[in-house]
């Protein structure tokens, strides 16, 4: 049995679906935490079981005659490292014997204006380490579905204005890391592996902006604003204050190219090149 936590959520969700193509369904469990949004998994034939994050004691229960569990990392950052910990106690308590964590792909992660986020992903890794369980690192770059939040609804008519410089990101839809994950959790070879899984190339704003030029038609400007302009610009149409902390975060992190490390093991792992940044775009909008 194959479990996948996360699955209501975009990532999950979607690596169930690729899954249930290559494994019969009835070898698949999902994780909620609430059944009553996981109709469209019942109707793939899964087994829906519930637990959180927060609760051990569910977890135990959850990963019950699980052999493989995909852990994805959580969206609710109270105490987001204890959550994680939490799953992998449990697992390491219900026999599981294979671990598969979503982590980030990032380099000079103690310097990054996204350490505190991002920095507690390396911190469970390092604890699926001591605890002995084999595992794979799904190291996941950012999404490419992140582009239309940075750039804005009104990309078209305002232009994408992000203080993100020629920072540059291998931004890869999270589709595409469903499949590959997917496919490693279908097959064997993947014990006590890292993956970065990431596009072969990175992509600065102004790419973006020139793709979205080339796909509407329309002349796209990218401007490097000033983190001050910046966050003025989103207080006054009413941004909350975390929500443009978290902005200037990513966009700090990028323009220092914290995520400019692409790589070749998505590649290798869906035995295709991943979409380039013109498909994404075209896929996207
Ligand atoms: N690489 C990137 O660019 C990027 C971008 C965004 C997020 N992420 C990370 O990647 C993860 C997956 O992305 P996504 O797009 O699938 O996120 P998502 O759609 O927000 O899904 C998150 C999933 O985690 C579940 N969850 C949250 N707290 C939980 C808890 N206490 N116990 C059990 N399950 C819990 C959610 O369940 P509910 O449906 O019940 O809320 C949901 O199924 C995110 O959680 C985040 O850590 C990465």
């Amino acid at each position: 049995m194959i479990l996948v936590t996360g699955a209501t959520g975009n990532l999950g969700k979607a690596t169930v679906e690729f899954l249930v193509k290559k494994i019969p369904a009835k070898d698949i469990a999902v994780l909620v935490r609430d059944s009553n949004k996981a109709n469209d998994l019942k109707a793939l034939g899964v087994e829906v079981r519930v637990g959180d994050y927060h609760d051990k004691d569910s977890l135990v229960k959850a990963f019950q005659g699980v052999e493989k569990v995909l852990l994805i990392s959580s969206n609710d950052f109270n105490d987001r490292l204890g959550q994680q910990k939490r799953a992998v106690d449990a697992a390491k308590e219900a026999g599981v014997k294979h671990l598969l964590y979503t982590s980030v792909s990032m380099q000079n992660i103690e310097k990054s204006a996204l350490k505190p986020l991002m920095g507690e992903h390396y911190d469970t890794e390092k604890y699926i380490l001591d605890s002995g369980l084999t595992y794979t690192f799904l190291r996941d770059n950012l999404y490419a579905d992140v582009i239309p939040m940075f750039v804005g609804e009104h990309v078209l008519e305002t232009g994408i204005n992000f203080p993100a410089g020629n920072g540059r990101v291998p931004f890869t839809l999270r589709t595409e890391m469903a499949e590959a994950f997917a496919n490693v959790l279908s097959t064997s070879g993947h014990e006590n592996k890292t993956y970065e899984i990431s596009n072969v190339e990175s992509y600065s704003y102004q790419d973006v902006a020139d793709a979205l030029s080339a796909h509407s038609g329309k002349t796209v400007a990218y401007n490097d604003v000033s983190v001050a302009d910046f966050s003025k610009a989103l207080a006054e149409v009413g941004v909350p204050e975390a929500m443009i902390g978290f902005s200037i975060g990513f966009a700090t992190a990028t323009k220092e190219g914290d995520f400019d490390i692409p790589n070749n093991h998505l590649e290798q792992l869906l035995g295709r090149k991943p979409s380039s940044l013109n498909q994404i775009v075209s896929t996207l909008y």
